[in-house]
């Protein structure tokens, strides 16, 4: 099993390069798959055409309201973690024939999001299906990087888009990576669909982490996304399709 993870700033691309990495190892046969959303503000399940909801299912931070909340208990003195396990895996995970997926959710108590971190880790950490590749899709940005939901994974992608800031992203990103021990075998820098192909050289020459290659722009990913269409719906000509399936080439997939 192999753990994939997308990071980048807000809007960069993040969500999409996931699902069309979903769809190509779909294409492949390479499933199961899980994929994970570790953003609050969840989206990846509509790129991917599931909605948990009308599928019965319920998010982690749900889940935890249910348990703690609504359900009466408390969370002061017990590992939370250990009391939610099994319902995640009971009423959160949304089964389908290629892929599974699962979702941190959104928070509506105040405080950190420890609990739903620390839920989600633990039935991370003890996955009992086989999947064949785990792939999280994360908020944009660095503060999930210290919540550790996952610590342990293959590879990570880091969509940069073009600015000053995502250069600064891209080595800051890796710092914290490896300042609070995330362990991973690949980081590797990605151009999303806005930053121009004459930026490339520019790109390659900044930073010192392999760079892959970018992410085509594609009116009609842009339409997909707009509409809520599914982009595993999306036909084999896609060139932001094709330009993912060349990224994942290039690091060896
Ligand atoms: N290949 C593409 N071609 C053209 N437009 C795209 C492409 N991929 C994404 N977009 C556009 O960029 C927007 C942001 O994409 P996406 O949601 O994948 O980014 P993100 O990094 O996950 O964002 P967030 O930080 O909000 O989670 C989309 O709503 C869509 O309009
Ligand atoms: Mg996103």
């Amino acid at each position: 099993m192999k753990k994939i993870v997308s990071l980048g700033r807000g809007g960069s691309g993040k969500t999409s390069f996931l699902a069309l990495v979903a769809k190509y190892f779909i294409e492949k046969n390479a499933t199961p798959l899980l994929l994970v959303d570790i953003d609050p503000d969840q989206n990846l399940g509509e790129m991917v055409g599931v909605d948990l909801k009308e599928e019965g299912k319920k998010t982690i931070s749900e889940l935890l309201m249910d348990t703690f909340l609504e359900g009466g208990g408390t969370t002061v003195g017990v590992a939370p973690s250990q009391r939610i396990e099994s319902k995640i895996w009971e009423k959160g995970l949304y089964e389908g024939e290629d892929f599974d997926l699962i979702a941190i959710g959104t928070k509506f108590i105040e405080g950190c999001y420890c609990l739903p971190d620390a839920a989600l880790k633990k039935a991370l950490e003890g996955l009992t299906k086989t999947y064949k590749y785990v792939l999280a899709d994360s908020p944009g940005g660095l503060e999930h990087l210290n919540r550790r939901i996952t610590s342990k994974v293959d590879d990570i992608f880091d969509i940069i888009d073009p600015s000053q800031k995502s250069f600064h992203h891209v080595e800051r990103a890796y710092k914290v990576a490896k300042a609070v021990n995330i362990e991973f075998q690949n980081f590797y820098v990605v151009g999303g669909h806005r930053v121009p192909a004459k930026l490339e050289t520019e790109v390659k020459k900044r930073i010192k982490l392999k760079y892959l290659g970018k992410i085509a722009f594609d009116k009609e990913v842009e339409d997909y996304i707009l509409l809520g269409k599914p982009l595993l719906e999306l036909p084999s000509s896609s060139v932001a399709y094709n330009s993912v399936i060349e990224i994942l080439k290039n690091a060896d997939y």
